[in-house]
């Protein structure tokens, strides 16, 4: 019996015993493998279960037994879970009932069917949920940028992400070895936004792009394609250790803020490992009060720059 889940996360594969003891949950038994679409995600998992772990941006091919997939308002967009749905329909031959696929569903019991008959409604239509949108910064014709349901800013650009390119792009244009290549590290890259608008807009970089989220690298490597703008893309959450060896010029990061800074944290360490002495850490924020003390625990000096109501933290790495 080969199993699949899809959409569980680690603290999802316990359960409760008697006083109220963590074990594994029964799904775990047997030929199981978990997917995922974040690396940290898949590292969580394998921390803390003996099952096999993958993390990809689409789902594995079978073929399987049963299908289990965890969804609900607060798991994931109603867009990622039909698009997930959709591909879950596909291995299981369109059969999505028990017992070759289950349906955990956190919320009403209404949006559990209507997500369900969306698919069973019309099991041939394959809706595609891929999006194409542009974004520029000023001075440089937009550019255009596709992402996909999971990536972070789906279908529009971020303002803080914006602001960053913006920030970034110009400080880069001004300056005075405009003729030297530069290397540049785009952490939590996202579909690319803030890597390529500064790639675009300041000539002559090498540009590095890592996320943690697949459909993100997926995304970066497509739109690294049809701008014509060569980068490579790394699915990583802890960082590029191959790739910290103080030679980058630029690192930018416009780091989720959940989890009480631990991830802004990862970045800025990444950022100062990264960078060579005198290369420069650009973060965005929208209030500073938080990030700024944190990034000052890694480079002497923080300066913040304005812009579209977020702040730019700036910083240059001293020996
Ligand atoms: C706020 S979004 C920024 C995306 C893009 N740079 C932009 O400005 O539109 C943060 C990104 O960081 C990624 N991320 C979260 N934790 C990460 C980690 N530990 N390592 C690398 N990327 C991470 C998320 O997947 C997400 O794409």
């Amino acid at each position: 019996m080969k199993r699949l889940l899809v959409g569980y996360r680690a603290q999802d594969l316990f359960v409760k015993g008697r006083r109220g003891a963590k074990r594994p949950s029964p799904l775990l038994e047997g030929d199981v493998t978990c997917h995922v679409l974040d690396i940290y995600h898949r590292h969580a998992i394998e921390k803390t279960h003996h099952v096999k772990a993958i993390c990809s941006a689409h789902l594995p091919e079978g073929p399987w037994d049963e299908i289990y997939f965890k969804t609900g308002s607060k798991i994931m967009s109603g867009e990622l879970a039909l698009d997930l749905l959709q591909e879950v329909s596909r291995l299981a031959g369109g059969n999505l009932k028990p017992p070759q696929f289950h349906l955990e569903f956190d919320g009403k019991e209404r949006d559990r069917n209507a997500l369900l008959e969306k698919v069973l409604d019309d099991p041939d239509r394959v809706r595609s949920f891929s999006a194409k949108w542009r974004a520029s910064v000023p001075g440089c014709p937009p550019i255009e940028l596709t992402s996909f349901p999971g990536c972070f800013c789906h279908r529009r650009p971020d303002d803080g992400g914006l602001a960053l390119a913006e920030v970034v792009s110009r400080e880069l244009a001004s300056r005075g070895d405009s003729g030297r290549k530069l290397k540049l590290l785009d952490m939590g890259c996202g579909c690319g936004l803030v890597g390529f608008l500064v790639a675009s807009a300041v000539k002559n970089i090498d540009l590095v792009m890592v996320d943690s989220h697949s459909r993100a690298i997926e995304a970066t490597t497509l739109n690294s394609k049809n701008l014509g703008l060569p980068a490579e893309a790394i699915l990583s959450d802890n960082g590029t250790p191959a790739r910290m060896d103080g030679s980058f010029d630029v690192f930018v990061g416009n780091p989720p803020y959940y989890s009480d800074y631990r991830i802004a944290e990862v970045f800025l360490d990444t950022a100062v490992r990264s960078l060579r002495t005198g290369g420069l850490c650009y973060t965005v924020v929208k209030n500073d009060a938080g990030l700024r003390p944190l990034q000052e625990r890694y480079f002497p000096v923080v300066e913040v720059i304005r812009r579209r109501g977020y702040c730019v933290l700036k910083s240059v790495k001293t020996a």
